[in-house]
């Protein structure tokens, strides 16, 4: 399984970066006053790249040693993804100002970075390791 390494995270770097892209320009759609980011369409293909995602991830999560994620960056990366999609939904909720729709955006994309930096890091802190060191 080790062999498919290289190509698994391939498909689960891609499929993230992906996400990130098009959930911020739905999301900048959507602040627009647009209809699409709503379209049935525009959220299957949503739910199709982060099916993608989630299954590189498990697959990278059962071929990785376990002694790879003993410095907690894997559950600090997995408490940012949740705190992404949590504010992702809300933030697409029709019953926000526009001002709240814009702080949830920008919190959704803070947290995505963050997940991003800790992915490249391996370490909990991300981005934040340039603060605290
Ligand atoms: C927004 C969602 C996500 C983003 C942006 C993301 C991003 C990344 C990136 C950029 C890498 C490559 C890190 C490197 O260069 O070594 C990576 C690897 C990895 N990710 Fe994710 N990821 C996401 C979700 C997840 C989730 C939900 C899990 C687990 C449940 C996960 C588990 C892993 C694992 C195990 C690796 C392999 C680390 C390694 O090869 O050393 N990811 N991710």
């Amino acid at each position: 399984m080790m062999t498919f390494y290289p190509d698994i995270k391939l498909v689960h770097v891609a499929a993230a970066m992906t996400s990130g892209t098009l959930f911020a320009l739905r999301a900048l759609g959507l602040l627009a006053g647009m209809r699409w980011p709503r379209a049935a369409l525009v959220r299957y293909t949503s739910y199709t790249i982060d099916t993608v995602l989630l299954t590189g991830a498990m697959m990278l999560l059962t071929i990785l040693p376990a002694g790879l994620f003993a410095n907690g960056w894997l559950v600090a990366k997995i408490v940012f993804v949740v705190a992404y999609v949590g504010l992702g939904i809300a933030a697409f909720r029709p019953s926000w100002s526009l001002g709240a729709r814009a702080g949830l955006v920008t919190a959704a994309l803070l947290c995505f970075l963050q997940v991003y930096g800790i992915a490249r890091a391996h370490d909990p802190w991300g981005w934040l390791l340039w603060l605290v060191s």
